[in-house]
């Protein structure tokens, strides 16, 4: 799909609670609107065929990223970290921005960290995704500035239901929104100074999952006035609700809707303010509630969980998608994750997502059976503990396993796999325990994949792979430990698939190298090595009979 016949993205307002609003505008119009620029600047946009792509200088691109551990974004860590990204093969980083470094004394900046960020990124041949760490971080507050903290009375708390005051900003307080939008308003402005031309930042994420731990809602004396007035007619109107008390509305949710609806306005608001100085696209992630007992205040309350995910597309449609962070290796609960935010109006990408091999499929499944925009591994540097630590030295071996093996593989086919992205070309297959063979229709062929050696005894879960369909009889496989078998889509007449080429490669700058032909044993055993392999295949269907059986696991 080349750009020029792509329908640029408008994330809209929403028309009913269930359906996000994507909203497509013709591809000859340069709208400036949210996250959506002219030119060359980092853009989401939607394909023709209702897909989503990540446009980076006009070109399609994935994010292969890894994000630092928490308080790990100063200068001294990053002059240690961009070796390991390196080591990593990640093509992005992504990274936070504190509000308490950036604005020490009210009005007064201090972009030294980013301006560090982007000119080693830059160096490095890395992407940024900056993470703002303003009024929301993990269901509190704790990155606001000394100054904002210490003065609860012109900055004010959210109170629980016992009216004790926590570190949580009242979403419904002005002063706090007003202060998050200028000091967010002066980063966005400086990044478009400093990087307006070369997009070494791709996207912006505003807070980190937000919300309020250890309350429902907000009960300040602030909170509890604007609760008492019932459902603004706005949200209602939205939802096609008649008016009333927030529990005659949403019952037994209406606390967390409360919370829901104000945070998301707040979120919208600096989003905009941002995106009206440098309009990169920008996001939001969320503290998942798909764990304990699910109660609103034990994960952050009227953050985006899935519940709430239809108030927050609502109140801020500034943010082109929500992403969930996933630390549940686990196949089926990863799949009703994929469900709940991979959905028409909302790209999927997954900000964080636990380390190690346990993980490593799951980077396939997002690209290939989601159209993830990107994915990143959490916590890459060591530097969260004491750095001589040798448990650390082990961690570290271990993060890199799996993922750094995905993202050499991976890194030059990423134009390619987000070109078929959205097209219907593209699928993943992985191993799971029970589950050591896939079957995947694509095109008029059927593709058996299968995993393992001896399956039924093997512990770790390395097999996966990306198929997608390149011409009417040419495929692109790249993945690990997993084998293959062609034969013609069942009932199309034909039975047998011949193999006319196997070639091994890789692409460069787009460019398909190969590196040899498989023919003989390699083409009868058909199985993508454990270092990881990236073939472009050509077949011819025939109408021989197929006499052959399936060839049984690494036989
Ligand atoms: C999710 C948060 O978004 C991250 O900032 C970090 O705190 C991880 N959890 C846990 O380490």
């Amino acid at each position: 799909m080349r750009p020029d016949t792509m329908i640029r993205l408008t994330i809209g307002i929403l028309l009913c609670a269930n359906s996000f609003g994507v909203k497509a505008q013709s591809g000859n119009e340069t709208p400036r609107l949210p996250g959506v620029a002219g030119g060359d600047l980092p853009a989401i946009i939607k394909t023709d065929s209702g897909g989503y792509r990540l446009l980076v200088d006009g070109k399609p691109f994935i994010a292969l990223g890894a994000q630092l551990w928490n308080s790990s974004d100063w200068p001294y860590i990053l002059d240690k970290e961009w070796p390991q990204l390196e080591e990593l093969h990640a093509n992005t980083l992504e990274a936070p921005v504190y509000w308490q470094n950036t604005e020490p004394q009210p009005g007064k900046y201090n972009f030294s960290e980013i301006d560090t960020l982007v000119l080693g990124a830059r160096r490095h041949g890395l992407r940024l995704v900056l993470l703002w760490f303003g009024s929301y971080k993990n269901g509190s507050s704790q990155y606001a500035p000394e100054w904002v903290l210490a003065h609860p009375e012109k900055y004010p708390r959210m109170h629980n239901a016992n009216g004790e005051e926590l570190t949580v900003l009242s979403a419904v307080a002005k002063s706090n929104c007003e202060a998050d939008k200028a000091v967010f308003a002066a980063m966005m402005r400086h990044l478009g100074q400093i990087d307006g031309r070369q997009h070494t930042v791709i996207l912006v994420q505003v807070e980190n999952e937000s919300g309020s731990l250890g309350t429902d809602r907000d009960y300040s004396g602030e909170a509890n006035a604007v609760f008492k007035k019932g459902v603004p007619s706005i949200l209602l109107q939205k939802l096609g609700k008649p008016a009333g008390t927030w529990e005659e509305v949403f019952g037994e949710q209406a606390a967390e809707t409360f919370n829901a609806w104000y945070i998301a306005s707040y979120v919208e608001e600096v989003a905009l303010a941002g995106q009206k100085e440098y309009p990169l696209p920008m996001y939001t992630n969320v503290w998942l509630r798909e764990h304990g007992f699910r109660r609103p205040g034990e994960y952050p309350s009227g953050g985006p969980v899935s519940t709430m995910l239809p108030v927050w597309k609502l109140a801020a449609p500034a943010l082109a998608f929500i992403s969930p962070d996933i630390y549940h290796s686990n196949f089926t609960v990863f799949s009703d994750l994929c469900a709940k935010y991979a959905l028409p109006g909302n790209p999927f990408f997954v900000p964080e997502l636990g380390k190690g091999i346990d993980f490593a499929r799951f980077e396939f499944y997002a690209l290939g059976s989601y159209d993830a925009l990107g994915v990143a591994v959490y916590g890459i540097d060591p530097f969260h503990a004491d750095p001589g630590d040798e448990r650390d030295k082990e961690k570290l071996d271990d993060k890199f396993s799996g993922m750094a093996d995905n993202y050499r593989l991976l890194r030059g086919s990423i134009g390619k796999i987000a070109e078929l992205q959205g097209t219907g070309r593209l699928r993943a297959v992985g191993e799971e325990y029970g589950r050591y063979e896939q079957l995947v229709t694509l095109g008029g062929y059927d593709i058996l994949f299968s995993f393992g050696y001896p399956a039924y005894r093997k512990k770790t879960l390395t097999g996966r792979a990306l198929i997608g369909q390149l011409g009417e009889d040419e495929f692109l496989i790249t993945g690990f430990d997993t084998r293959f078998q062609f034969r013609p889509r069942y009932g199309s007449g034909y039975a047998s698939a011949e193999y006319l080429v196997i070639e091994e490669g890789y692409y460069e700058n787009g460019q398909w190298i190969r590196k040899r032909i498989w023919n003989g044993d390699e083409a009868y055993h058909s199985t993508l090595t454990p270092d990881g392999t990236t073939l472009r295949i050509r077949l011819r269907k025939t109408k021989k009979t197929n006499t052959g059986p399936v060839k049984a696991n690494f036989e």
